[in-house]
């Protein structure tokens, strides 16, 4: 099969959600219609429950889950889908933004008796950024939910995306009768089932039909007919090159947990969603049917046995073929890199493979030679974009508890620090060190894994700091100078880059009045 072909095959996305909208359950039913799995309750839950919050083997065994869970791979009508898992919980926030930089579309669920949530939002300002395409599934519909204007007015102001309802429900709760599909124009009656694959649907390309009120009865006939002239008269025409330029988001009403209006979806997805696309570097965009091979690692997973060191490395393919047993240009290292064990993802088993491409992410096996972000080619230097690190929000010093395991503190801090747990900032001045996170579980998860995985006990102290802010500044002269003055708030993160650690908003507006010429970045990237 030639390169264009695969590339035209993939789709590679993400499923976002606020914590308990569906995400999970929605996974478990896509994977039904691609037939990776043959039972309902096959998919774990990958969500960190506040109440085993600080039970440690349920972190680690969340861990396991979600390795397993990473990306979950599935062909459907001929198309190879990679779904990328998301953590749920807020406080793995980073790891979710870095998830969104390797996929090309996500779908977001949203529970229709809560709207949109905090976490939902957080999770759109993302997309935003990287105008990702968006497809909205608004959840639970079995439920007495919201009144779907109103909800679609909400996606509107809250998410900041125009909305085009690509599917209608006919009534609510117990009174839920089905979705007219708008694109379609079909109708699929609700029957609540959690392992009814193929829906029977019915085509009305007029709804004036009078079989429609004999199905659904008068009044939700009447109403659904309303909706549909209001619906057509309000929203424009679906676009989808708006939908592909990250403008306006489709909307499809339905109910995971009973497989309803999933299918809808999921046909429309493959028809709408972007193939593998174009990515950013340092040098100039990289298109995916480039004949040389290129990728980024955006995640890192450590082996949860302490006697094996080796991590698995998340790699998403970005242009060309990607071979094992070839060297490939790893550009931050010193030498070229080879891997003899790499993954796919199929469901829910790993299987080794000889070749990936565009879309694709695999997994290699790696002993400590690759980081977050790094970029390995077939021989050009050029690095992947648009993986920053953001400001962490909260601080603490990292004091170690025993001495005489120093060594192997500072190998565990450096290798979590790498697979992206926390960020790790070292003062200038008496080289203390600080870990970031932008939640609190982090600080629990990096202790334990010390004592678990390097036998280093170390304690967390509270740091009065604001933000961590990467400096810089065109005349060297002036950065120098500004560094000498402020040396006692002058630290270096894990890729030996300045950061200035503000104490307070207002101390910082200070400095930043005082020091014009400085600039100041709250991601790694600027
Ligand atoms: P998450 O991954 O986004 O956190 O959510 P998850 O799929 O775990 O779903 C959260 C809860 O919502 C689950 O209930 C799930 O069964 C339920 N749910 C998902 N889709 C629907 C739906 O369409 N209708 C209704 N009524 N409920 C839905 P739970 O009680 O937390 O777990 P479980 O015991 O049912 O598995």
């Amino acid at each position: 099969m030639s390169l264009t072909t695969e590339i035209n095959k993939r789709r590679t996305f993400a499923i976002i959600a606020h914590p308990d909208a569906g995400k999970t359950t929605l996974t478990e039913k896509l994977l039904l219609f691609g037939g990776a799995i043959q039972t309902a309750g096959a998919v774990k839950s990958n969500k960190i429950d506040t109440a085993t919050k600080s039970d440690w083997m349920e972190i680690e065994k969340q861990r396991g889950i979600s390795v397993a869970t990473s990306v979950m791979g599935f062909e459907y009508k001929d198309i190879k889908i990679n779904l990328l898992d998301t953590p749920g919980h807020q406080d793995f926030a980073e790891d979710t933004y870095r998830t969104l930089t390797a996929v090309d579309s996500v779908i977001m669920v949203i529970d229709c008796v809560k709207g949109v949530e905090i976490q939902t939002e957080k999770l759109m300002e993302v997309c935003r950024m990287r105008s990702t395409p968006v497809i909205c599934f608004i959840n639970k519909l079995d439920r007495e939910g919201r009144d779907p204007y109103d909800l679609l007015d909400e996606v509107e102001s809250k998410l900041g995306i125009k909305v085009r309802p690509l599917s209608w429900p006919i009534g609510m709760g117990k009174g839920f009768k089905g979705v007219y599909n708008l694109y379609e124009k079909k109708l699929n009656l609700f029957t609540p089932s959690q392992r009814k694959l193929s829906d029977d649907r019915q085509v009305f390309e007029n709804l004036d039909d009078p079989q429609l009120d004999a199905l659904i009865g008068p009044g939700n006939a009447n109403q659904l007919r309303e909706d549909v002239d209001l619906i057509e008269g309000v929203y424009p025409d679906f676009d989808v090159n708006d939908y592909l330029e990250g403008k306006i988001a489709p909307v499809f009403f339905g109910s995971a947990v009973n497989n309803f209006g999933v299918n809808e979806m999921l046909d429309t997805f493959i028809q709408i969603a972007p193939i593998p696309q174009s990515r950013e570097t340092d040098l100039r965009k990289v298109a995916p049917d480039e004949s040389k091979f290129s990728g980024f690692v955006f995640k890192i997973h450590a082996n949860m046995d302490p006697n094996h060191r080796n991590r698995i490395a998340f790699l998403r393919i970005c242009s060309g073929k990607f071979e094992r047993n070839k060297p490939y240009n790893h550009v931050r290292g010193p030498k070229p890199l080879r891997f003899s064990n790499v993954t796919q993802f199929m469901a829910q088993d790993k299987e080794i493979i000889d070749e990936a491409f565009p879309g694709d992410i695999v997994g290699l096996y790696d002993t400590g030679n690759l980081k977050i972000g790094d970029t390995l080619t077939e021989g050009e230097n050029l690095v992947f974009t648009g993986i920053p690190s953001f400001s962490p929000e909260i601080f603490r010093e990292v004091v170690n508890k025993d001495a005489m395991k120093t060594k192997q503190l500072e190998k565990g801090l450096k290798q979590l620090m790498e697979e992206g747990v926390a960020q790790l900032f070292t003062f200038e001045m008496g080289a203390r060190k600080v870990v970031g996170t932008v939640g609190q579980l982090q600080f629990e998860v990096i202790q334990f894994r010390l004592k678990n995985e390097y036998n280093a006990t170390v304690e967390f102290h509270p740091m009065n700091l604001y933000k961590a802010c990467w400096i810089s500044c065109a005349d060297k002269k002036q950065l120098d100078e500004f560094v000498r003055s402020k040396n006692r708030y002058i630290a270096r993160d894990k890729d030996d880059k300045l950061v200035f650690m503000a104490e307070s908003k207002s101390w910082l507006q200070m400095v930043q009045d005082n020091y014009p010429e400085i600039e100041f970045h709250f991601t790694s990237e600027f």
